[in-house]
């Protein structure tokens, strides 16, 4: 994630230099607010779920302490987050450890803004189906952040997955799989030989692109948002990296989708589908064919099957024995998986350089990197 958004900032904000974030569990960073940087990662950070304003922090471990509290923060505070007339809702995640319930949290802290922002004379509304402002309350280390939601929906919502396959990998995860794979568009090719609807590709395509997350007219909330207002349109930051991207996939409907995603996102001339199962490709014509697009090196990114729809455990076996020694035949390249079934190690063979606990929605899952 942090990875990410030095890229980005490097190449869209030079001006600002980036602090070091604080790391708040597992897949959360913070930094300092910057509305620029605010703005940028909405916009355009794909390995984010969601792009959150942190307002307030309180160790209040009950709710009148919690309420006096955030009210007095919100009754002084001068940062433009809210302005009078503005539709609000609030919700809470993660609380459980608080002395009282969700409900209840949500109740107080809703009260404390309403009433903080009232005695600077700006009245806020509750409006929990078309909220402009909505804000987050989460609970970590005994520390509860109230936040303002600058993305509004998930960042996974990004607008350009119309159909997908049974188990389409979640479009931020495909984009971390894809960073955690250390790919360089630059110098390398990427192959998904499983690539279901193809999200390991398309994000592999945007990331190298610098394309904005936002697509078919889907918008953040910070649009509304008068403090982005004046902030410059979104554009690709990268728009002439030309990506070396390889598919294949043996189902041939979802070859049919991938091939309308990739028209209607415009990547159909970076990525090629070079047929379905992927042990019916010659593993030296990827290689000609990513040097016949001014590329020596690559790496295979995917996400295996994991079980149910595979048939047997034998057949899953197979698969990733097969998988196994066709990679290997890749010299050179680097193979990124993220996989959810602990038989795969043993029967892909060798050791991964890197092994790392990466959850896939409510799968239990690894990310393993292994050297070619
Ligand atoms: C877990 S899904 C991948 C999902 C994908 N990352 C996406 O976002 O849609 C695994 C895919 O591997 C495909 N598959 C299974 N065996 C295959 C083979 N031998 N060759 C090519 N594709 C195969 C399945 O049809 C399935 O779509």
């Amino acid at each position: 994630m942090a990875g990410e958004l030095s890229r980005l900032v490097r190449r869209g904000l030079p001006e600002v230099r980036l602090e070091e974030p604080k790391k708040q569990g597992l897949g959360s960073v913070t930094y300092p607010f910057d509305p620029r940087l605010g703005w940028l990662a909405v916009q355009h950070h794909r390995t984010s779920a969601r792009v959150l304003w942190d307002l307030y922090e309180t160790r209040a471990a009950r709710l009148e302490p919690l309420y006096d509290e955030l009210l007095r923060a919100a009754s002084e505070d001068r940062r433009p987050w809210c302005w009078d007339g503005a539709r609000l809702s609030v919700e809470a995640y993660g609380v459980e450890e608080f002395a009282a319930g969700e409900r209840q949290i949500v109740g107080t802290v809703k009260n404390a803004l309403i009433d903080g922002a009232a005695s600077r004379r700006m009245a806020l509304t509750v409006e929990p189906e078309h909220p402009e402002l909505r804000v987050q309350v989460r609970l970590y280390e005994g520390t509860l952040v109230v936040s303002l939601d600058l993305s509004g929906r998930p960042m996974h919502m990004r607008g350009y997955r119309m159909e997908a396959g049974d188990a389409p990998l979640r479009e931020d995860l495909a984009a971390l799989l894809v960073m955690l794979a250390r790919y360089d568009a630059r110098t390398e090719a990427l192959f998904d030989p499983l690539a279901g609807s193809g999200t390991i590709a398309v994000e592999a395509a945007f990331l190298a692109k610098g394309r904005p997350v936002w697509m078919s007219g889907r918008k953040p909330d910070a649009e509304r948002h008068p403090l982005f207002g004046a902030l410059a349109r979104p554009k690709p930051l990268f728009a002439d990296t030309t990506p070396v991207l390889f598919v294949s996939e043996i189902d041939r409907k979802l070859r049919e989708t991938m091939e309308r995603t990739f028209l209607t996102t415009g990547i159909e001339r970076d990525v090629a589908i070079l047929g379905g199962d992927f042990r019916n490709i010659d593993p030296k014509l990827v290689v000609e064919r990513a040097r016949e697009r001014g590329v020596e090196r690559g790496v295979i990114v995917t996400n295996p099957p994991y079980g149910e729809r595979m048939g047997s455990p034998d057949a899953l076996r197979a698969l990733y024995r097969d998988l196994g020694a066709w990679c290997w035949e890749l010299r050179g390249w680097r193979c990124a998986f993220l996989v959810a079934n602990p038989e795969f190690l043993e029967a892909f063979g060798g050791r991964p350089r890197i092994a790392k606990p990466l959850r896939n929605g409510p799968l239990r899952g690894y990310f393993y990197l292994f050297e070619g």
